[in-house]
């Protein structure tokens, strides 16, 4: 009976083995407890040399139960710990972590230039209507610049004869929008993308303008001069500006200047502020009479200066980037070297 149980102990894998263990032996009907019974049936002299024996073995495996018990209990938490450790001095794992865009950051950027000098922020759709993008603003449908313009089309039903819904190719109508919107006077800008067929190390089919629009009732090409210069001057950190204004055209405006500024190309590299070169870097004028109108506003009592100026291309000036692509292509490597990854 005792080497029985005491094998049937150690051998139990888990406290519920060990307790039918215990049953079978100590338990009301268990084989220990039946034979105490039998005592009874002895004589005197068989039962005190029987009684003391049995209770010797009752103690015994009662003791390797607890004993088995107690080391069962240990090799589980043993286990425990071994999956549930946990290495402080392992060095963290990095988490990947994002940043803005450039575009996005230079567009912040020049939001906040433009709002210390009193111009909110106006929008409007990248799906736009012939209408807004080229009439409206003196572009008559057989005006050679919706050519220039390479624009993308939207399709209409078969059947359907209005003019088809184009993406925008500048954000210029956002100021028929503005105007029709607000009315006189306005200073506004509109950032945003823009559409146009082209693709090659400075197009790309999608880019970025901000449109600059001042109306009120005397505005001249000196506010515009000095908007511009301001601007500059606090966009790319220079402590001087010069913007040369070379005359120009555009349907919209009358008259019209390209904007230039001062830079030199020091071995390829490019300076801004001082030099002997020029830089295009945006159209402007003074709002065409004819657009004021469609905006719904008198041009016999109201004036005003527009530009339009090109996103992508003024942040590849502010960081030396030659390539136009690269913003959109989401190349780490190229993020981080210019400073714009972790
Ligand atoms: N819309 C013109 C362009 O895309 C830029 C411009 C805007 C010129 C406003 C004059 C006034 O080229």
């Amino acid at each position: 009976l005792r080497a029985k149980y005491l094998e049937q102990i150690g051998a139990a894998p888990d406290a519920a083995a060990l307790e039918g263990v215990r049953l079978a032996a100590l338990g009301k009907k268990g084989e220990i407890a039946l034979k105490m019974r039998e005592l009874g049936q002895m004589s005197a002299e068989e039962r005190q040399a029987a009684g003391p024996a049995l209770n010797g073995l009752k103690s015994e495996i009662d003791a390797a139960l607890k004993a088995r018990k107690s080391a069962l209990e240990d090799a589980a938490l043993d286990a425990r710990l071994k999956t549930e450790w946990l290495d402080v001095t392992l060095p963290g794992r990095p988490r990947p972590t994002g940043s803005i865009h450039p575009i996005s950051q230079v567009m912040e950027e020049l939001t906040a230039i433009f709002a210390d000098m009193g111009f909110a922020v106006a929008e409007g759709p990248q799906v736009e209507s012939d209408w807004f993008n080229f009439d409206a603003l003196n572009i008559a449908p057989e005006h050679p610049a919706r050519q220039e313009h390479d624009t993308f089309f939207m399709h209409r039903a078969e059947g359907d004869d209005r003019p088809p819904h184009v993406l925008r190719t500048h954000t210029s109508p956002v100021q028929i929008r503005a105007m029709q919107a607000q009315g006189a006077p306005i200073r506004v800008i509109a950032p945003g993308r823009v559409y146009r067929m082209d693709m090659d190390q400075t197009h790309t089919p999608m880019f970025h303008q901000v449109e600059g629009l001042a109306i009120d009732r005397d505005i001249s090409m000196a506010q515009l001069k000095w908007t511009l210069e301001e601007f500059c001057r606090a966009f790319f950190e220079l402590d001087e500006v010069e913007l040369r204004f070379r005359a120009s055209h555009f349907p919209f405006t009358e008259p019209s200047a390209e904007v230039d500024i001062r830079c030199s190309w020091d071995n390829g590299q490019l300076k801004l502020g001082e030099g002997n070169d020029w830089l295009e870097i945006l159209g402007s004028g003074m709002v065409h009479p004819h657009v004021l109108r469609a905006g719904g506003i008198d041009p016999d009592q109201w004036q005003g200066f527009a530009f339009g100026m090109g996103i992508d291309r003024i942040a590849m000036l502010k960081y030396g980037i030659p390539d136009l692509r690269a913003f959109f292509e989401s190349d780490l490597r190229w993020l981080r070297h210019y400073g714009f990854a972790a």
